[in-house]
Order: structure tokens, then C-alpha cells, then sequence
């Protein structure tokens, strides 16, 4: 008496079935790999440099907001997003602060009359190297690499 567990038909069965979710795991990680080789945004993503503005125009020594659009890559679509930095200058050099404070993300703001940068959310103070003062803020704010390209500022995002 033939079990029907064992049946031809029941191991051909299962055979297909086993070489169908082997072509599909082939074929996702086929879609995931050649993806994020073949992406465009791929090889550019650590070389984003944006024109920031003339050197000429910063004040010495005055945190000064820039806003820069910077193009991502969302898989094949761009997305364009703003981000505020403050350039300051000190003499022919210029060092690039995020404005996103280091405790839970609000923009920070240069306020003239104490010469520092103030979070609104929790009272985090900065001074103009980005250093912590007072606040919440457990680390400085981020620094983000400058280069001057004959009088334009460029900033690396
Ligand atoms: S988010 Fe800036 S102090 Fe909390």
C-alpha cells in the first residue's frame, strides 16, 4: 500500500514550490543589491558641496543664517529639502554650524544683543563656535566642512 505523502505528484508539488520561493528571495535581494549600485544618488551622497553665498558678505565674527537647498536622492525620486546653516567668518576663513540644537532638534537662533545662538525649546544656549553654554544640549553643534572657491563660500552637506 503507497503512503500518499509519498505520491510523485505531492514531491513535484512541493519541489515547485521550493523553487518558487527560492527565485523570489534570489530576485528581492537581485532588486536591493543592483539598487544601491545602481542608484544615482549612490556614489554622490558623501560629495554634496552648495553654494553657500560670497565671503565678502558675512560680517567678522557674526554667526549669519543661510538657507541652502539640498537635493536628495529618495530612491529614484529628488527630494529638495531646506536646511539653515550660520556661516561664521573670521578673516579669510569660515566655519559652517548646523542650526539643529543637539537635544531634540529645533532650530536655534543667533540672538545679537547676548552674542549667542538660543534654543526656543528648552532654553539651550550655544555660543558663536557652537559650544555648549547653558541647557539641555548635551554636545556642540554640528560643524560642517567649508572650503572658499575663489569668493564663494561652499558648504558640504
Ligand atoms: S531642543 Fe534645544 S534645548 Fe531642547
Amino acid at each position: 500500500m503507497s503512503n500518499s505523502s509519498d505520491s510523485p505528484e505531492r514531491r513535484k508539488f512541493l519541489s515547485g514550490v521550493v523553487a518558487t520561493i527560492q527565485a523570489a528571495i534570489g530576485g528581492t535581494l537581485g532588486v536591493i543589491l543592483g539598487g544601491s549600485i545602481l542608484s544615482p544618488g549612490f556614489a554622490r551622497r558623501n560629495e554634496n558641496w552648495l553654494d553657500a553665498g560670497r565671503l565678502a558678505d558675512l560680517a567678522d565674527e557674526i554667526p549669519t543664517p543661510v538657507t541652502l537647498r539640498v537635493a536628495r536622492q529618495d530612491g529614484y525620486s529628488q527630494v529638495v529639502e531646506r536646511q539653515v546653516v550660520f556661516l561664521v567668518k573670521s578673516g579669510s576663513d569660515v566655519k559652517a554650524l548646523s542650526s539643529t540644537c543637539t537635544h531634540l532638534g529645533c532650530r536655534v537662533s543667533w540672538q545679537p544683543d547676548t552674542q549667542q545662538l538660543l534654543c526656543p525649546c528648552h532654553g539651550g544656549v550655544y555660543d558663536k563656535a557652537g559650544a555648549v553654554v547653558d541647557g539641555p544640549p548635551p554636545e556642540p553643534l554640528a560643524v560642517l566642512p567649508t572650503r572658499v572657491e575663489g569668493s564663494q563660500v561652499m558648504v558640504q552637506v
